[in-house]
């Protein structure tokens, strides 16, 4: 979202800067990585999560004609491809309780909000129906609603505020469940299906793991500090191998103020002000410290949703730590224990994985049940020389004492960011995106940019880091030692960085090759290993004379072996281009469009709605809105061919 380089409570915890990696050393370990990827090629699909049986294992190759960079307000494709806009802003999810239709004045109620799709996907994972199947003709689909532009969300905007627009943007916040069926050559989604559901930001959720239950989790609405309420700012996601979503709250901190002027420092280590551009404070007292000093400490988990089963409880899971989380990317280990590697999407913050205790369980669903409630988390620490450690945020080890501050587990859980200072990880330009390839386990992550890196008084570039004023950003990749997600040392280097390789800054050139991108953001392997890469140019830098050749944000493909990479969608105006996934039989890839319209660097003018996208519902439609598209070949063939 717009906010996330703000970093006016970024981190200033005087880790160690490393020093620059000779340019050398990346082509060599390019090299390298590139004959394991190559060896390993013929390992079963470790990363097959939901289904068994016969799945499809991608493309051979990737044939597909690659599109131009484009500034089309529309969704483009290679020829031979379609799009279908399967679920926008405002359309019922197929509630049994009702179908309010979407007004394209905005003018629908909170109430309706509640039943309808909410706004600015994110996150989007598939689940097969029936469960335990790989059907790729009925489905469960879950989807991040990250935040609201309210000056769309609202007739008149935030011209005046009431406790109606709190409610209403409250309820487009959260997460969708929808069941979706492919009937004929269109997908559609089913209304009315029991599994329609939507989690907002006020769905009571259950609060579970090390923290659960302590002084610092108790409020007024939940003595016993176990009963959170909603979950906001779900950003990317992830799944768990026994069907389970995993939805990710990213700049929680936003939604906080304080009317009398106090934010702790813990707090403040997050990011926390005293106002709140968003004003749910002024109508609901829980979103200002000053009445529940506690309500921000149950914000910036990990929340598994069971999307089989409408009526369960969410579970914010605290043992996966606390900060502005992207996502929760999954690996399986070789002793069936799971690790999932997540970012911190700040300037200048961490990257995070967290491995369970014990083995999940393939034979017995409800024995996972709260398997994420046990475990390490670490926290990455990159060195100069190509290696790596991953730092365990445990009590009592890497500083994480009472002489230090850290009272017991629950505090280290509670005030994760400041556990990582103390232990000394390497600080990083936004990590956003994770993910991990499906055969040699090797896992990506993107940093999107950090255009304060090198900045006078800030850390300046390191090895992982390497480029200063990082507008552009770069992916990094790692292999774990032994190849076991749970090692706790890995070997690294850097997979691309962003940037027109002409562009006029030398200092800002990439080393894409083939199709240039900037500043990439979503990240997903396909069944074959094919990595997918979506950007997220801020509207703002999109406007600069270094940036123009790129177009709007959009979506590419690469060989990780060759490191070719195609462009494959170009997104409509003002949008980014977020979550991503595939049906098992590889015809169907599911693509979301967040943000279509926005402005730069603010919310939109509700007098002017249309300034910047009619995307959409086109030029007699009404507000632009964030939408799931379908991508799929004509000739019904395989995504990537
Ligand atoms: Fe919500 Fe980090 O993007
Ligand atoms: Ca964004
Ligand atoms: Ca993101
Ligand atoms: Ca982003």
């Amino acid at each position: 979202m717009p906010f996330a380089s703000d970093d006016s409570q970024s981190n200033r915890s005087g880790n160690p800067y490393l020093f620059d990696l000779p340019d050398c050393k990346l082509s060599r370990r390019e090299l390298l990585a590139g004959a394991v990827a190559g060896a390993f090629a013929t390992l079963p699909f470790a990363g097959c999560a939901t289904s068994s049986g016969t799945r499809w294992q991608g493309p051979e190759a990737l044939s597909f004609g690659a599109i131009s960079p484009s500034r089309e307000d529309t969704v483009r494709v290679p020829a031979g491809y379609r799009a279908q806009v399967l679920f926008a802003w405002g359309d019922p999810i197929g509630s049994p309780q009702g179908a309010p239709a979407f007004r394209p004045d905005a003018s629908n109620s909170a109430a309706d909000q509640l039943l309808q799709a909410g706004m600015h996907h994110d996150a989007i994972e598939y689940y097969p129906l029936p469960y335990g199947s790989t059907s790729s003709r009925r489905a469960l689909l879950a989807i991040n609603h990250e935040y609201t532009d309210d000056g769309l969300l609202h007739t008149d905007g935030m011209r005046t505020w009431t406790a109606e627009k709190v409610a209403k943007s409250q309820a487009a916040h959260g997460v969708s469940v929808i069941e979706v069926a492919n009937t004929g050559d269109r997908w559609q989604v089913v209304r009315p299906s029991p599994y329609a559901r939507r989690i907002t930001a006020a769905t009571p959720m259950t609060i579970s793991g090390p923290a659960a239950g302590v002084p610092a989790m108790r409020t007024s609405y939940d003595p016993q500090g176990v009963l959170a309420r909603g979950t906001f700012n779900n950003c990317a996601g992830g799944l768990t191998p026994w069907g389970t979503y995993l939805t990710c709250e990213e700049n929680w901190n936003l939604y906080f103020a304080a009317s009398d002027g106090q934010v702790p420092q813990p707090l403040r280590r997050y990011g926390v002000n005293a106002k709140s551009s968003l004003r749910w404070h002024e109508h609901d007292a829980r979103f200002d410290l000053a009445k529940e000093p506690n309500e921000a400490n149950r914000c910036g988990w990990v929340v598994e949703i069971d999307p089989y089963e409408p009526q369960a409880r969410p579970v914010k899971r605290t043992a996966l730590g606390r900060f502005k989380h992207e996502g929760a990317m999954l690996s399986v280990g070789p002793d069936r224990r799971l690790t999932f590697y997540m970012g911190d999407d700040e300037v200048f913050e961490y990257i995070y994985k967290f491995v369970t205790r014990d083995p999940w369980n393939p034979s017995d669903r409800s024995a996972n049940r709260n398997l994420l409630d046990h475990g390490t988390l670490y926290v990455a620490r990159f060195h100069g020389d190509g290696s790596g450690d991953w730092l365990a945020l445990v009590h009592g080890m890497n500083g994480l004492t009472a002489e230090n501050g850290f009272v017991d587990q629950a505090d280290v859980l509670i005030r994760t960011r400041e556990a990582a200072d103390r232990a000394g990880a390497t600080r990083m330009d936004r990590p956003e995106w994770g993910a991990v390839h499906p055969r040699t386990l090797e896992a990506y992550m993107t940093l999107t940019n950090n255009p304060l890196r090198g900045a006078p008084g800030r850390p300046g570039t390191d090895a992982a880091n390497p480029r200063a004023r990082n507008v552009f950003g770069h992916i990094v990749r790692w292999r774990e030692e032994r190849r076991d997600p749970a090692s706790t040392r890995f070997q690294w280097d850097i997979f691309a960085l962003g940037g027109d390789p002409q562009a006029e800054d030398p200092t800002q050139r990439g080393n894409v090759k083939g199709d240039m991108y900037g500043s990439p953001d979503g990240l997903w392997f396909d069944p074959s290993g094919y990595l997918w890469i979506q950007t997220d140019v801020s509207t703002t830098n999109l406007n600069r004379t270094d940036y123009k050749t790129m177009g709007n944000n959009q979506m590419l493909v690469a060989d990780v072996v060759t490191r070719e990479t195609k462009r494959f969608l170009t997104g409509p105006n003002g949008c980014e281009v977020t979550g991503c996934v595939m049906s098992p039989d590889g015809r169907s890839l599911f693509v979301n469009i967040q943000h279509p319209g926005e402005p730069a660097g603010d919310r939109s003018d509700p007098a002017n709605p249309r300034a910047v996208s009619v995307w959409p519902d086109g030029p007699s439609g009404g507000r632009p809105r964030s939408a799931t598209v379908v991508i799929s070949k004509a000739d019904g063939g395989r995504i990537g061919t």
